[in-house]
């Protein structure tokens, strides 16, 4: 088993420490920056379909539903078409209205989801068209699927998702930019400049990584913590959510991820000299809003540790803890901002002896109701 872990102490770390591979093996061969072009071979024949589609829903559960979350943001910014996330276990239980024109988009690590596959045929009796998003070839999602797209992030060991997750993130940035290549609503100087800057990204995930010892002292002066708020703004929120996701599942701190801006309305209450508060306050079209939050929770003395574009002295004056990441067009800001929070994740989960790659109560696959 030390083999399988390839000399890290847990699959989680390695899996974490496999990023920068993962996700340029999920970019191979689908995208070529010098002709400003997206190619995805497994959803070429819905092509034209897709310039005449009135409506995207995203279904997944769990982390993947966390990655649906970036998809929205990115398909409804790129290539203009509105898009609707759902957890799986709630829409195959209402009477959701679905046409031929929709498209499903199905996000599933495993393809072998019970909810996922549920709403899937659902959606399919109704005559939309279905996507999966997957991380297993041959699993059970794909085959129903009408077409899809691979994550290539290889095996996932860990219950809690971690490489996969920026796999689905990765892909669901070349499905907005396939997208958007086929309507037309991005140039392909534009995409050029995008996927050159995209190219970029599995490079400045390893330096994100460097931050693992930093990141581990931070660790010990949280672990005895009994609560803990993540919060970000923009693709900031999902990365947010994902950040408190991992937390609980692994360290059963109790956790919980909230867009920065919606604080006010509830979670602000909570906030005294024990509760660590967790920022994503990179230097992005939010920045200056999420400072001021920064503030209001300095105000009320909760621990703010910032994950902040590399340099930043503004936020480091102000906080507790600061993580830095290296500065990225803001398209990418998921890829990179949820590393140093897996990482966060695994180190005060070990502090506190848990076991990190099968926590309690959970499974890697839920394929019963
Ligand atoms: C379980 C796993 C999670 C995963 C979720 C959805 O809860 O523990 O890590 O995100 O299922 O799984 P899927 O395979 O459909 O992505």
């Amino acid at each position: 088993e030390m083999l399988e872990k390839g000399g890290y102490e847990h699959f989680m770390l390695k899996e974490i420490f496999e990023q920068p591979r993962s996700i340029r093996d999920c970019m191979r061969g689908r995208m070529y920056p010098e002709l400003g072009k997206v190619q995805l071979g497994g959803i070429k024949e819905f092509a034209n379909k897709l310039k005449n589609i009135d409506r995207i829903i995203i279904v997944a559960c769990g982390t993947s539903w966390h990655a649906g979350l970036v998809g929205e943001y990115l398909i409804e910014d790129y290539a203009r078409i509105p898009v609707e996330v759902e957890y799986a276990s709630e829409f195959r239980y209402r009477n959701p209205i679905i046409t031929e024109k929709d498209v499903v988009i199905a996000i599933s690590q495993s393809g072998e989801t019970a909810d996922t596959m549920a709403a899937i045929e659902m959606a399919k009796d109704k005559g939309a068209t279905i996507f999966g998003i997957c991380n297993v070839a041959g699993a059970s999602i794909p085959r129903i699927s009408d077409a899809g797209v691979y994550t290539h992030a290889g095996p996932e060991i860990g219950v809690a998702s971690t490489k996969a997750f920026t796999a689905q993130v990765t892909v669901l940035t070349l499905i907005a930019f396939y997208m958007a290549q086929q309507r037309g609503t991005l140039g392909t100087a534009e995409l050029t400049e995008l996927l050159t800057a995209l190219d970029e990204i599995p490079d400045k995930v390893s330096l994100a990584l460097e931050s693992n010892e930093l990141i581990k002292y931070i660790a010990t002066e949280i672990k005895d913590a009994t609560n803990c708020l993540f919060l970000g703004r923009g693709c900031g929120f999902p990365v947010a959510l994902e950040g408190a996701l991992k937390l609980k599942e692994i360290s059963y701190i109790h956790a919980e991820g909230y867009p920065a801006a919606e604080m006010k309305h509830g979670p602000i209450a909570l906030i005294d000299e024990q509760m660590p508060v967790i920022f994503i306050a990179t230097k992005n079209s939010s920045y200056e809003k999420v400072i001021s939050n920064i503030q209001e929770v300095k105000a009320r003395k909760g621990i703010v540790i910032a994950i902040v574009t590399k340099g930043d002295r503004k936020v480091k004056d102000m906080v507790d803890y600061v993580i830095e990441i290296p500065d990225a067009n803001e398209t990418f800001l998921p890829l990179l901002a949820t590393i140093p929070l897996q990482l966060l994740s695994y180190h005060i989960a070990v502090m506190r002896g848990c076991n990190v790659d099968q926590p309690r109560n959970l499974a890697k696959s839920v394929t019963v109701e």
